[in-house]
């Protein structure tokens, strides 16, 4: 099968995403909580979203910011970005903006941004590190980076999950299920197969690459499955 880009598949596959529904998935609805709740958005603060898709982030931290504040989404897909629109449109949002282009392109100026948050789209970025430099690079100081993922899960993260489950069976046992949801939808269908490229990397070793570029406190914040994680990190 063909090797889709970036852009080609998710323009491809937008129909997938639009309405938002994956939020109606635990693990979903945890990462995006999960990052909203780590980036702790305040009243004027000027936000960046990479990869922003249908704008799921953006829109949920619009009123957060309020007037005073801004939520700027990149994403190399048009059909996604113009889900996103229609969303903001729909909320009456008038501080969330979008720009089309590659998150590898950007090029904002130092203290640009209060935080850059990103949610299921660095694995599509090839040179991650060089990405982490640059979204450390227009953040302020102390500002933070906050990453959502799915992630090979790596042995000492397993460990600690595999107690977690013991501890509580039953929320792992929903958790499988939602996830068994998740795959017999077919959303994630065909995915791997058109995207070999696609780059598959541990917490441990994103958490590595966030302290190469300069961020601190770097923190793993698992959730109840080993794919899915939080990462977040400082920039002093
Ligand atoms: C799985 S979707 C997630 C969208 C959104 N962040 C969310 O949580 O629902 C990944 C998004 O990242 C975008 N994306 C992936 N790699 C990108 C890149 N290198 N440059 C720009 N956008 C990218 C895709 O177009 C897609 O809209």
């Amino acid at each position: 099968m063909k090797s889709l880009g970036v852009k080609e598949y998710f323009d491809k596959y937008a129909k997938e995403y639009i309405g938002q529904e994956r939020y109606g998935f635990k693990w979903y609805k945890w990462l995006v909580d999960e990052i909203i709740r780590e980036a702790s958005p305040r009243k004027g603060q000027r936000i960046l979203d990479l990869g922003t898709g249908t704008g799921i982030l953006a829109v949920k931290m619009s009123r957060q910011v309020g007037g005073g504040g801004l939520i700027l989404g990149i994403d190399a897909s048009g059909k996604m970005l113009g889900a996103a629109r229609q969303a903001v449109k729909n909320g009456g949002l008038k501080n969330v903006r979008f720009r089309r282009g590659l998150i590898e392109d950007m090029d904002f100026p130092p203290d640009s941004f209060d935080t850059v948050v990103t949610n299921l789209a660095l694995d599509h970025v090839q040179d991650i590190g060089s990405v982490l430099v640059k979204a450390r690079g227009c953040l302020r100081r102390n500002g933070r980076l906050v990453i959502g993922l799915f992630f090979m899960p790596e042995e000492a993260h397993l460990d600690a999950v595999l107690r977690m489950r013991r501890r509580n069976p039953l929320k792992a046992r929903e958790a499988d299920s939602d996830w068994q949801d998740f795959i017999n939808t077919g959303v994630s269908e065909g995915y791997r197969d058109q995207h070999p490229e696609e780059r598959e990397i541990g917490q441990l070793g994103l958490k590595r690459l966030m302290e190469k570029a300069g961020f601190v406190n770097v923190k793993i914040i698992m959730s109840y499955k080993p794919e899915v994680s939080v990462l977040s990190g400082v920039k002093r």
